[in-house]
């Protein structure tokens, strides 16, 4: 009889302590600017079970400690690149300040509840701390179109971040697929700091194949943006004009009006309305 009380209250110990605490979840930002202010939530259900301590670590280092039983019931220890606002931090939310390149990492809380079921569990989210930079990305065309049937060669870099920018091209304002990407940094051991949070730029070659149709209005409108989170956009547009003299100038032909509705490339519409033109006149 014993036996069998010890091992329902066993059973149902474990089955409580499996109940006890849910939803254990740490809110991190992805991405923050240097010298902003960042908070960290961690969110967490007890079930009406008392909450022992709530910790938040980066990495193996805890940096902040809420404990219900003592006084002060917050508490801060000192970790490299870490600055606790206390008196803007609750049990639920932690605030640094002043975040700097350094405090980029992994960010864990972890929520324990106290007797009779003591349960504990960690959630965590990786956050960048990046210095934006002021600069747009630069654009370099490489081969320019000659004719019919040409390829453009492009190729965009963006100023050196850490992590690496992103990179999107436009023809005119549709989005194309980079051919090939790579990243660069200013290091010289650039081979010995792959792994090491150095800053780099991002390298995108764009190679496409254009033809007659490509053109509209007789340029080419090309664009590369570069992004970074939510934190930065910029951008750089380069015009390709077309080699071939134009056929009719719009500035001959006094019919601006007609033609602005024609969706073809111009000069069809010009051929188009120079044939009606010449049936109208032959009636
Ligand atoms: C780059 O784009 C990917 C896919 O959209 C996204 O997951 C990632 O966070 C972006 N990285 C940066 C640095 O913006």
């Amino acid at each position: 009889m014993a036996f069998w009380t010890l091992f329902l209250s066993v059973l149902m110990c474990s089955f409580y302590s499996i109940q006890s605490l849910k939803d254990v979840k740490a809110i991190v930002p992805l991405a923050a600017k240097a010298r902003d202010t960042v908070m960290l939530r961690c969110e967490y259900d007890s079930e009406n079970d008392p909450v022992y301590t709530v910790k938040w670590y980066k990495g193996r280092s805890e940096f902040f400690r809420y404990m219900p039983k003592e006084d002060p019931s917050m508490r801060i220890f000192p970790v490299q690149g870490i600055r606790v606002d206390l008196s803007r931090s609750s049990p639920n939310e932690v605030a640094l300040i002043d975040v700097e390149w350094d405090t980029t990492g992994k960010f864990l809380c972890e929520v324990s509840t106290d007797a009779p079921v003591f349960d504990t569990k960690i959630s965590s989210g990786f956050m960048y701390v990046i210095n934006v930079p002021d600069e747009a990305p630069i654009m370099e065309i490489l081969k320019k179109s000659t004719g019919s049937a040409n390829t453009i060669q492009a190729t965009c870099t963006t100023p050196p971040t850490f992590p690496a920018m992103n990179i999107t091209w436009y023809i005119n304002g549709i989005k194309v697929e980079e051919t090939g990407r790579k990243s660069a940094s200013f290091d010289p051991t650039y081979a010995y700091s792959k792994n090491r949070r150095v800053p780099h730029m991002t390298v995108s070659h764009l190679d496409k194949e254009i033809d007659d149709n490509t053109f509209q209005g007789g340029t080419i409108k090309i664009q590369c943006i570069g992004t970074l989170f939510h934190l930065y956009k910029s951008e750089n547009v380069r015009f390709i004009e077309e080699n071939r003299p134009q056929p009719w100038p719009s500035s001959v032909i006094g019919i601006s009006g007609v033609t602005r509705q024609c969706l073809l490339p111009s000069w069809v519409c010009f051929a188009a309305m120079a044939i009606i033109l010449v049936f109208v006149n032959l009636k």
